[in-house]
This record gives structure tokens, sequence and C-alpha cells, in this order.
């Protein structure tokens, strides 16, 4: 059985929200407030179309899903190019497919609940794989990984977009509390484990942030792959390690939730400061 080295730093980090039944809390709780007040400071629509440019969406044919679209946010920006018709959005969350479903944008568009790790759609089905702000709440990103392997057809490519690590020691902290923060070359790994070719990791951020990755970025990166040969991924990977109705233990999942949620609340104050320090720092020197 295959093992990665995100896999690897498990043990040792605990990752309260890496976990499907607390995402779900999670996403329950925050969808609220996600696409005014949550989203705006880490992902917005300059940094959107930055990041979806490699997936190369300029066809309105194109068949694309966009795995862990919540809300929608990012398939807005993919409808600007493809017949929203052809655009499938899954999620695990009903809260945040309720929202996307009030988007009249996306209101052609098919939105379905599901299970990243494991998609509802036959093997070699589409032509684009996008997924935004999602793989940090995979348990297992290889599997996830492999499954946009699988059911992207010969040609199409895989779009994934996420955060990266960080190096400041505060941030390090508070990231392995909360959720997977994976470094660069471990996408880079995934995909070409899973068999992607041509891969390329494109960083992404907000302009505020004059190029700083040093606190980590809730979205840091877009990395994209194409699959040259229909079929399954190559990789062999054991059975899912976690299925989101086996039932757990309450009380466990309400501490990991507090703890995490906790940890991510950092993470919001981190753009405020990052924005207050490009508006006091004089342009040219360093943040
Ligand atoms: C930060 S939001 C990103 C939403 C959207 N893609 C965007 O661009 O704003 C992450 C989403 O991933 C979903 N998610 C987390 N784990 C998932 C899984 N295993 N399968 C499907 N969706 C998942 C969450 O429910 C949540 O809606």
């Amino acid at each position: 059985m295959a093992s990665s080295s995100a896999s690897s730093r498990r043990a040792s980090q605990p990752r309260f929200i890496q976990h499907k039944k607390e995402a779900l809390w999670f996403y329950r709780l925050i969808s609220i407030a996600y696409d005014q007040i949550l989203n705006p400071p880490h992902w917005n629509e300059d940094m959107r179309d930055d990041a979806l440019e490699p997936a190369d969406l300029h066809h309105p044919e194109l068949k694309v899903v966009d795995v862990g679209g919540g809300t929608g946010f990012a398939t807005l920006g993919i409808v600007k190019h493809v017949h929203p018709e052809n655009v499938t959005i899954l999620d695990q969350s009903p809260e945040q497919l309720a929202k996307a479903r009030q988007k009249e944008a996306l209101k052609d568009c098919t939105i379905i609940e599901g299970d990243a790790e494991d998609l509802p759609f036959p093997t070699d089905s589409v032509d684009r794989y996008v997924s935004a702000g999602s793989i940090e709440y995979w348990p297992d990103p290889q599997r996830g990984i492999m499954e946009a392997y699988r059911v992207l057809k010969a040609g199409g490519i895989a779009c994934i977009i996420g955060p990266v690590y960080p190096t400041f020691w505060l941030s390090r902290f508070f990231a392995n509390v909360w959720m997977l923060f994976p470094k660069e070359e471990e996408y880079v790994e995934w995909f070409e484990k899973a068999g992607f070719k041509d891969v390329k990791l494109k960083r992404i951020g907000p302009k505020w942030y004059r190029g700083v990755r040093r606190f980590g970025l809730i979205i840091g990166c877009s990395v994209t792959g194409v699959k040259t040969e229909s079929g399954e991924s190559p990789l062999q990977l054991g059975p899912k390690a976690e299925d989101v109705n086996r039932a757990v233990n309450p009380f466990v999942v309400i501490v990991r939730f507090v703890l995490g949620t906790t940890a991510a609340a950092y993470y919001v104050l981190v753009p405020v400061y990052m924005w207050i320090k490009d508006k006091i720092v004089p342009r040219g020197q360093p943040l």
C-alpha cells in the first residue's frame, strides 16, 4: 500500500478538522458567514481567476466537476467560460450546497452531495476536475487525487487549489492543530503518484500580502496535471480510512471540533494583520 509524506506527518500533528465528521460540523457553522465574511480575506475573485487559469477552461462545451464546491464561489469562475449545464458541483455539506443553489448563475449546474474520496462519476467521464479550498479537509488527499485522475478523460486536466504550509512557528502551530496545510512538494508528489503528467504548481495569494508566504495561505497554490491515458490511476491504495456515515463518539467530535475551530480563528486574524501592514509599510519595503 502506498503512503505519502503528508500522512507521515499525521501522528505528531493532530489536525482536528481534517476528518469528515468535524469538517461537516465546521461547515454547518461557518457556511452562515462563508461568502460574506470568512471567504473574502483569503479567496477573492482576482485570486480565483488566477488560480483557474492553468485549468484551461476556455471551451464552453467542456464537462467540468467542481469537487468540494461548497457555496459555488469557484464555480462562479468556471461558469464564466463553461456552459453551466455542463458543470457539476459536489460537496459533502448540505448547508454549503444550499447556498450554491441560491445563486442565479449556478441554477443550471447539477448540484450533488458526495465525498471527494469516492466520486459518484464513471471512470473517464469528465474533461476538467476542479477543487478549490477543499483538499485541506480530506483525511487522505492522495486518494482524492486518485479519484480526480480516475474520473478524467484522457487529455483531461485536474486543478486543485489549496493551502500551503507556513514557515513561521506560530502559524505552523495553529495550522497543525486545524487542518492539512500541504507543502508545495507534497502536492506535486501526490499528483505524480496518481499518474498525472506535466504537473505544475502556480503560487496564489491576496495582493495585500505582497508575496509573503511565511504565515501560511489558506489559498496558496493552484496545482494542475494532465491525464494522458484512459483508465484508473496506476496507484493502488487500500480501503478508505474514513466513512462519513460511520458512528463516532460525539464527545470526541465536539472536543476536536472546538480545538480545531479555535485554531482556525488565528487564520481569521492573519489577513487582517497583513492588510494593515500593507497599508502602513511603504511600497518597496519588505512586509
Ligand atoms: C473552503 S470550502 C471551499 C468551497 C468552494 N470550493 C470555494 O471555492 O469557495 C471547502 C469545502 O470542502 C467541502 N469538503 C470538505 N471535505 C470534503 C469531502 N471529503 N468531500 C466533499 N466535500 C468536502 C466542505 O464541505 C466545504 O464546502
